[in-house]
């Protein structure tokens, strides 16, 4: 049978855990060859192991993609490893402490949209030129059902999430005659190492969360990610472009 990836690059974000792996593992079984990006070696190392251990190619790289320093080398992992960059997922993602917005530092503030939001920006405006030149590309960011609503985490993270979504629409709809197409998924809640990013959350935010959560289905899997992941990334969805899809077991049909 014919795999859904042959022949295509792709890097992954935040791929040495939970989300990110998942998608690592699971394009390589399809055909692409992976660049694993993560800021901690580790789980670099482990990822790029599982997948050449079945067989799969794969180079990882240790970098965090707040840093424009290091997002230039991630790009420069695909295109001298392996000479083009086809799919790109903005996965890599922190939590915050589901503080409220007269909670947050302006240092905390930062730092989670330079991950969260600024990361992706700088990693498109990386990539982008190398998928024009090619003449096609895919993006996939991973926003958040907070991307969506405005009680699932604190402000810093719902902001960064629905800043996220609509980096992805005006992605998609100022490339889409170019062979380029940017989608997000919003997943509900998924069982992975994500935390609530700190050991002091807000009691409100917390709690305004935990009225949220009270009515989640059940919780998925990083595995039930990737198989939507992708359908986005591959020609299964040609014809998806601009999409912000919740994957969240009927969370957002409440
Ligand atoms: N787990 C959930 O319930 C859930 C729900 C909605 C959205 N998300 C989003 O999914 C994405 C993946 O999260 P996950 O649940 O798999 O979490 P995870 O913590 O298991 O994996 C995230 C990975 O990103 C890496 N990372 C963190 N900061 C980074 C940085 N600055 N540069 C590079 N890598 C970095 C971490 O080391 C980790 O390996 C995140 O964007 C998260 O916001 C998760």
């Amino acid at each position: 049978m014919t795999k859904k990836l042959e022949g295509k690059v792709a890097l992954i974000t935040g791929a040495g855990s939970g989300i990110g792996r998942a998608m690592a593992i699971l394009f390589a079984t399809e055909g692409a060859s992976i660049v694993v990006a993560d800021v901690v070696t580790d789980r670099v190392e482990e990822v790029v192991a599982v997948i050449k251990d079945t067989g799969g190619n794969a180079v990882g790289v240790v970098g965090n993609v707040a840093l424009e320093s290091d997002v230039e080398n991630m790009i420069a992992s695909a295109t001298d490893t392996y000479g083009r960059l086809d799919i790109l997922c903005n996965n890599a993602g922190i939590m915050d402490k589901m503080l409220t917005i007269t909670e947050i530092s302006d240092e905390f503030w930062e730092r989670l949209i330079s991950v969260n939001l600024t990361g992706p920006f700088r990693m498109c405006r990386r990539a982008i030129p190398i998928m024009l030149d090619q003449g096609s590309g895919v993006i996939l960011n991973t926003s958040s059902l907070a991307g969506l609503h405005g009680g699932r985490a604190g402000a810093a993270y719902t902001a960064s999430k629905h800043g996220l979504v609509g980096l992805t629409r005006n992605t998609a709809w100022t490339y889409a005659d170019k062979g380029i197409r940017c989608n997000a998924i919003c997943p509900g809640a998924v069982e992975t190492a994500i935390g609530i990013g700190g050991d002091e959350p807000s009691e409100l935010g917390f709690a305004r969360m935990c009225l949220g959560t009270s009515i989640i289905p059940r919780a998925g899997s990083s595995e039930e990610l990737a198989t939507v992941a992708l359908m986005l990334v591959s020609d299964d969805g040609s014809f998806v472009n601009g999409a912000i899809l919740a994957v969240d077991g009927g969370w957002t049909a409440y």
